[in-house]
């Protein structure tokens, strides 16, 4: 039986460590993608990107703490358009609801393409805005 359990945890720790590597992402979106991308990174990267410390990534992480969905919304594989609609016209908690002449239901179909895709086509990870602002700022 301590075989079995003891088989059962490094089969999970495996399954962990390639959903892990499965984020490790580079390059631009697919070009298809672009639009959807920019949308994310305007509106949803500020709460929702690769780092703790954000409202978004840091309720995601815990709630589905134990599980393997990831904490960051641009890993996650399991988001349907339907979902990603709902979120975005009601908002949660922290979230607010974004109206149609701030996110349009064209940029919201991009938006959706983006976070349903391949993550392969998706590319790296969409920096902080403030990060964005701080490179344009240095370009100047
Ligand atoms: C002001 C911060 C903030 C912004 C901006 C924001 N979100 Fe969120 N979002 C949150 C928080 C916080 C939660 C988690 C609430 C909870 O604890 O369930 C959340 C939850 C979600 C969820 C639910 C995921 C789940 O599995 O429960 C989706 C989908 C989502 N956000 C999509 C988006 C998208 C797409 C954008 C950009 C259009 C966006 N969010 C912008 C803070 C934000």
């Amino acid at each position: 039986m301590r075989i079995v359990l003891a088989t059962a945890a490094v089969l999970a720790f495996a399954t962990g460590a390639a959903t892990a590597q499965q984020s490790v992402r580079t390059g631009p979106a697919a070009p298809e993608l672009a639009e959807g991308k920019a949308v994310y990174a305007h509106w949803c990267a500020p709460c929702h990107a690769d780092s703790m410390g954000l409202a978004g990534t840091n309720s995601l992480t815990i709630k589905y703490e134990g599980t393997d969905i990831p904490g960051v919304l641009e890993d996650r594989t399991d988001l349907t358009a339907p979902v990603i609609s709902y979120f975005v016209r009601n908002g949660i908690a922290w979230m607010p609801p974004f109206r149609r002449t701030e996110i349009s239901d064209a940029e919201l179909a991009a938006l959706s393409a983006y976070l349903t895709a391949p993550l392969e086509d998706r590319g790296a990870h969409t920096p902080l805005l403030a990060e964005e602002m701080a490179e344009m700022e240095a370009a100047r």
